[in-house]
């Protein structure tokens, strides 16, 4: 399928890496050259994440992630090559070449997607249809108006084995892409029947505007409840949530996390624009960090009921990891925010929005709940749990404010409850310098790279050999006219295929870019690469660095150790600063 290398230089060109990466992360520059922020593939709270920009390139010092542009796009949207290519082509406003867009599976996708927008539209039709009735009394029942509907795409799937199948037929798609889809099931005789019948339709529709997947409710009672598309080519249930196409356009400032599809209609149409749903699961990391691209205040608003409570908590410290701000409600009385709207009127949730808790009144509450204070031994426990929570908290000022409320309701002075929260959280802060020691001590020992498979079998070789492809970045100019080291000398199978693949395009003309490596190379093996150019090298004389790499790469088993090659390194970076 291969775009051509022409094609993918213009597009590398003109999709800036700072310019991509900044829509998803806030980039600010620290010192030299990089740009740092908080890494969008693994948890954290100071920032690690890498970019480039002279490189083109970004690398995560925590989690090991980096490559190109594309290689970004791909970990970022979850997308194969050529669908990143395509994104950061529409994104560039440019044409993707015909023959290149036929790639097999990105046809196949762009299928699914028409399918799905064809059959959402269609069960919204069917509302209007005779046989719609028990979906529009069933609404009424809801007391979700007709607007509402529109607004939201519902709709009806009729209760017959095949009608959604024969429409989507009769619009030219097959049966197999209606089974890709997640629209149609296989029967035990072989036939082929609609996976959702009887049910009003939930269209879930993506960030983009992309109908993606279907959440169906009964209409009554029965079961399952909910049926929801299975995870297809164009649906995952743990990356998206219900209505965040519409939720991410809200002014409100924050987002209001619930439990059910019907929660979120009815909030919207009460005027809560920002409401979106986990979509059946409780909320996972990924759907957690598409929040933070939009977001940077959380209000929950889970079932009042004790699974909803305790999936308040796992989504609190999902959320918190991402330093959002999150606050959460409490709907006394109500089972639900779809109840809470119905019974007591949109005003009354819009005072319990206005007066929510903070999380550490929230955690403390819950603390609370557990013991009983009238008894002395209740009350230790509150106190020894209390002043848990509150040595973790990073601000003096909220430990002051809360440690005065926790010392109130347990009734006994404030000084007592701050000495025991100052006390653990010493023993927390040398745990955590431990623990960071630790951490800063590893990488002059790690010299192997973090995935398994990538290992090296001979480590001294690898790492003159990893040497040599800095260089080869740092310096083409020494490539250029001849090779000075051929790739079969490489003991290491992966930095053979890189320097390969790099020295084949600086020997024709070109820079040894990061982009293109996305098609060939899996991410683990661009990440490595990254790695390598992070570390320091300098050119002080990088005519005689190369030539010692040689030297030790031909020798590789033999005779030096590795304290040589330490050494050697050393002296090369005492020549001059750190490159760039
Ligand atoms: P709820 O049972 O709370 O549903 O499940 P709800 O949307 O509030 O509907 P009502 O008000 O009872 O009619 C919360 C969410 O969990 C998922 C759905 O996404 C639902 O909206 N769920 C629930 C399923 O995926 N399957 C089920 O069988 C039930
Ligand atoms: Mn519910």
């Amino acid at each position: 399928m291969a775009f051509s290398e022409r094609f993918l230089e213009e597009l590398t060109e003109r999709s800036d890496i700072v310019d991509v990466v900044s829509e998803y992360v806030h980039l600010t520059k620290k010192s030299g050259a990089n740009l740092f922020g908080l890494c969008p593939f693994h948890s954290e709270k100071t920032p690690s994440f890498s970019v480039c920009p002279s490189r083109q390139m970004y690398h995560c010092f925590g989690c090991g992630k980096g490559g190109g542009v594309i290689n970004f796009i791909m970990e970022v949207e979850n997308l194969r090559f050529p669908d990143a290519v395509a994104f950061l082509a529409r994104r560039a406003g440019m044409e993707l070449p015909e023959e290149e867009a036929a790639d097999g599976y990105t046809v196949l996708r762009r299928r699914l997607f028409e399918l799905e927008r064809e059959a959402a539209l269609w069960f919204h039709e069917q509302l209007k249809t005779p046989d719609g009735e028990t979906a529009r009394q069933y609404m009424a029942r809801r007391g979700i108006s007709a607007s509402t509907a529109r607004r939201f795409g519902l709709g009806y799937a009729p209760d017959s084995w095949n009608s959604l199948g024969d429409a989507m037929k009769a619009r030219g798609f097959t049966e197999q892409e209606l089974l890709d889809g997640g629209l149609a099931k296989r029967g035990r005789n072989g036939g082929v029947y609609d996976a959702f019948r009887g049910r009003l339709m939930f269209p879930v529709i993506d960030v983009r505007g992309s109908v993606i997947g279907f959440s169906g409710r009964i209409l009554g009672d029965g079961e399952p409840k909910y049926l929801n598309s299975p995870e297809t080519m164009v649906f995952s249930k743990s990356r998206n949530l219900f209505a965040l196409n519409l939720a991410k356009k809200s002014k409100s400032g924050y987002i209001i996390l619930s439990e059910g599809n019907i929660d979120v209609v009815s909030l919207h149409q009460a005027g809560f624009d920002s409401a979106v749903a986990s979509l059946g699961t409780s909320l996972t990391p990924e759907q957690a960090r598409l929040l933070s691209h939009y977001t940077q205040e959380i209000v929950i608003a889970y079932d009042a009921d004790a699974a909803g409570q305790k999936a308040a908590q796992r989504a609190i410290g999902i959320l918190e990891k991402l330093d959002l701000r999150v606050r959460v409600l409490n709907l006394s009385g109500a089972k639900d925010p779809d109840e809470m709207i119905r019974e007591k009127g949109p005003e009354a949730f819009r005072k319990l929005l206005e007066a929510s808790e903070g999380q550490v009144d929230y955690r403390l509450g819950v603390i609370r709940g557990k013991y009983d204070l009238s008894a002395q031994d209740g009350k230790v426990a509150y106190l020894q749990e209390a002043a848990a929570l509150l040595a973790r908290l990073p601000s003096d000022v909220e430990r002051e404010v809360f440690a005065l409320r926790v010392a109130e309701e347990a009734g006994v002075s404030r000084e007592a409850v701050l000495a025991d929260v100052k006390r653990l959280r010493s023993r927390l802060l040398s745990q955590a310098r431990r623990g960071a020691e630790k951490t800063a001590a590893r990488p002059a020992q790690n010299v192997q790279p973090k995935e398994r498979g990538l290992r090296y079998d001979d480590p001294r070789s690898a790492r003159a050999e990893e040497g040599v492809i800095r260089l080869l970045y740092q310096e083409p100019e020494l490539f250029r006219k001849r090779e000075p080291i051929s790739p079969e000398q490489f003991s290491s199978p992966v930095l053979r295929r890189l320097y390969a693949e790099l020295l084949q395009r600086v020997q024709n003309g070109m820079k040894p870019s990061m982009a293109v490596l996305a098609e060939t190379f899996s991410p683990e093996e661009v990440s490595l690469l990254t790695g390598i150019l992070q570390k320091p090298e300098t050119p002080g004389n990088a005519g005689k660095a190369l030539e010692d790499y040689i030297g030790i790469i031909g020798n590789a088993g033999s005779g030096s150790s590795d304290d040589e090659l330490l050494a050697l390194a050393e002296k090369y970076r005492k020549t001059k600063g750190y490159g760039g």
